[in-house]
């Protein structure tokens, strides 16, 4: 069986006033009238061959995460609650060793609830492919062709095509979030993909992997799951021994030092819903290039994204500006900046 695991544990800085510790951008109505989240449950096939979702996540969001997956009317297999973050590959450890406990050949495919894509029939085409590829021993990958030279992506080089296996190949090399000089390299190169941070294997091959390349990871995960405990729709990871896995990506972890890798590269319309920029890029926009939700009213305004939940908002005379009010915060910024919202949070956090 296919065993979707959904990751729900992040907290999208850059989509800061929207997105907050307690909601963070994947709960958030953002792009539909559904949460991310919703949107990659949806996502997937369902129906035979596929089991109920795991999703994981961190216990202070469990009680929205259950009211949205019976909002859609799935049943998950579990909803794993971490007593802290630890990054997603002892999240992905936890998947594979539930999974694998159901269903000692189950393939699992690990999906970010992060992200948008627009063509649905195409992703569900790349997982048929990548499900048979996973059952060859190999982690498989999903890589985006890349426009820019994005710092924040993992970066696939290309390597062999598989045989027997059409649309997927080796991969030659993982580079994650490499510096611009390198990432402008790796653009120009033409051999080179986006990680799109979905990924599919059998939950063995994963797991020998980790056991291989993190094995204090493997011990602590192994742990907090044998000692889990069931409460109410809840499996609440045991606190102390995950607490003890150190912390790391998948990307990181495990995808830039296996050699056990294979992409399929994918044309699905796969964004990365990262920061008010891409939810411009992403939405509906005017004649004028504008993308407005709620209470809005313009002059002579063009290329902008502005966002009222609560107030009315106007403007006049802008070029290129987010606007986000909030019951309790205002955003204004220069649209191409709008990554560098990250660091005024992290400015807020250190002040408490
Ligand atoms: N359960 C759980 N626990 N989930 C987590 C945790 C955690 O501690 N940390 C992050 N997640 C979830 C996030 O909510 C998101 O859905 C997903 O795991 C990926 O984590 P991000 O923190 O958003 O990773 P990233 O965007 O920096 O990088 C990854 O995604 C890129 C594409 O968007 C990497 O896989 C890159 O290689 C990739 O290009
Ligand atoms: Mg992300």
């Amino acid at each position: 069986h296919i065993h979707p695991a959904l990751l729900s544990g992040g907290s999208g800085t850059r989509l800061w006033p929207m997105s907050r510790s307690l909601f963070p951008k994947q709960l958030l109505n953002l792009t539909s009238d559904r949460s991310m989240l919703q949107e990659t449950a949806l996502r997937m096939p369902g129906g035979a061959g596929y089991a109920p979702p795991l999703v994981i996540c961190n216990q202070e969001h469990r009680f929205t995460i259950a009211e949205q997956m019976r909002a859609l009317g799935t049943e998950p297999a579990a909803i794993v609650l971490e007593p802290v973050g630890r990054n997603t590959a002892p999240a992905a450890t936890v998947a594979a060793l539930m999974t694998q406990a159901r269903d000692p050949d189950g393939i699992v495919v690990l999906l970010p609830a992060d992200g948008a894509i627009r063509d649905v029939e195409a992703f569900r085409a790349a997982v048929d492919i990548a499900a048979e590829v996973a059952a060859d021993d190999l982690l498989v990958t999903f890589g985006v062709r890349p426009h820019e030279a994005h710092t924040g992506y993992g970066y696939i080089c290309r390597g062999d095509a598989l045989e027997g296996r059409d649309g997927a190949f080796r991969v030659a090399r993982f580079v994650e979030k490499p510096d611009r000089a390198t990432a402008e390299g790796y653009l120009a190169d033409g051999r080179y993909l986006w990680n799109s941070g979905i990924f599919a294997y059998r939950a063995g091959t994963f797991l020998a992997e980790i056991e291989r390349l993190q094995p204090d990871m493997l011990a602590a995960c192994r742990e907090a799951v044998a000692a889990a405990e069931k409460d109410l729709d809840f499996t609440r990871l045991e606190p102390e021994a995950f607490k003890r896995s150190p912390s790391d990506s998948i990307d990181y972890a495990v995808m830039e030092h296996t050699a056990r890798a294979a992409v399929v590269p994918v044309d699905f319309g796969w964004s990365d819903v990262g920061s008010w920029d891409a939810l411009w890029a992403l939405g509906d926009k005017d004649d004028a290039g504008n993308h407005l939700e709620g209470d809005v009213i313009i002059q002579d305004v063009r290329n902008s994204y502005i966002r009222s939940e609560k107030s009315m908002v106007a403007a006049i005379g802008l070029d290129n500006i987010v606007i986000v009010e909030t019951p309790d915060a205002l955003l204004v910024a220069d649209r191409r900046q709008s990554q560098a919202v990250k660091e005024i949070v992290d400015r807020l956090k250190a002040s408490g």
